[in-house]
């Protein structure tokens, strides 16, 4: 069986990493999938930059709409970031019957009922393991493994910039703004690093977790966020004298009024799993009724970490593709005509 082809949009860090691992792993990843997973054409800003992948045998070009209007193109891989300009990418090639899988974190949180919508008319997957807890499977886990719980509560460090700012406060003693460069040097940070440390990326994640374990529609909006930015080297040595850790939690409870979604810094314990959880690692910790708590942990950014999660959704849909030839995939998300609006 040929290939299934892949147009990518974003030859940033995550697109790079995603080259590099699908070459890389290319006979595993074929006999998972079925067949062949083939970057055949991929969009980038500026094409002049020296990048660490190899783009030998893909089609290079500054226009990003030429990759998602291109009838050969079967699954589009959104790993530009940002909002409107994904946005308006991910619509088209939707309409255009392409299936999705994206990393974008902001751009699902924000317009997921939208695009969610639009991909349950057409027919096609819109898959984003990548957006949440970086290669943590933490969204197939709640979707598919924890399908059987009523889920009571999650809580979880799912900022790794932010984490790895707090955790290298308290060890080596260095400088916030400092910390952050070097964040922002290894690939962690987001583009603009206010979403990092004002809380902004952890609300969008938590948006999504939310949603998928309490069946809600994406409620960006109703999430109380509180960043990390006040946050003094004073405030972590201090807590750790005291027997605390201060970690930045996303916070989402099922309450009789509703759903509790936050986000905001946090003094834990030091024996607690959650304060044990350093550097750029993430983890979620979730409360189920039949399973009880269950922890996932993992790297929460970087390229492969988030490659990972990327080429994992790659070969979910290319596997759903192979088995169906009809193209007709079911939906890997959550069906948003059966969600209802739980007030927060
Ligand atoms: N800036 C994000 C983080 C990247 O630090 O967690 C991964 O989503």
């Amino acid at each position: 069986m040929k290939p299934v082809k892949v147009g990518l949009l974003g030859l940033g860090t995550v697109g790079c990493g995603t080259v590099r691992v699908l070459a890389r792993n290319a006979d595993e990843i074929q006999r998972r999938a079925g067949r062949g997973i083939r970057i055949v054409s991929a969009s980038a800003r500026d094409m002049t930059r020296p990048r660490d992948c190899d783009l030998q045998g893909i089609a290079l070009t500054a226009d990003a709409y030429a990759v998602v209007d291109d009838p050969a193109i079967q699954i589009v891989l959104e790993l530009i970031g940002g909002i409107e300009l994904a946005r308006e990418l991910v619509l088209r090639a939707i309409d255009n019957g392409k299936h999705v899988v994206t990393a974008n974190k902001a751009l699902i949180a924000l317009h997921g009922n939208e695009i969610f919508a639009h991909a349950s008319k057409r027919g096609v997957t819109v898959a984003f393991e990548a957006a949440v807890g970086g290669g943590i499977p933490i969204i197939k886990a709640i979707r598919e493994a924890l399908a059987g719980n009523t889920i009571e509560w999650l809580a979880g460090i799912i900022n790794g910039t932010g984490n790895f700012i707090l955790t290298e406060m308290r060890d080596k003693g260095r400088d916030f703004a400092d910390v952050l460069a070097e964040a922002q040097r290894l690939g962690y940070a987001e583009a603009d690093p206010t979403f990092d440390v004002e809380g902004i990326d952890a609300a969008h994640k938590l948006t999504i977790l939310a949603s998928i374990a309490f069946g809600i529609p994406l409620q960006f909006e109703r999430v109380y966020t509180e960043g990390i930015a006040r946050i003094s080297r004073e405030d972590v040595v201090n807590a750790a004298e005291l027997g605390y850790r201060i970690k930045h939690l996303g916070i989402a409870r099922r309450r009789a009024e509703g759903i509790e979604l936050r986000v905001h810094p946090t003094l834990v314990p030091h024996r607690r799993l959650l304060a044990n959880v350093d550097g750029v690692m993430n983890a979620v910790l979730v409360r189920a009724d039949a399973v009880g708590p269950t922890l996932y942990y993992g790297p929460g950014a970087g390229a492969e970490p988030t490659a990972s999660a990327v080429v994992a959704d790659l070969v979910d849909v290319t596997r759903a593709l192979t088995v169906d030839p009809t193209n007709r995939v079911p939906h890997l998300a959550f069906q948003p005509d059966a969600l209802a609006d739980v007030p927060v």
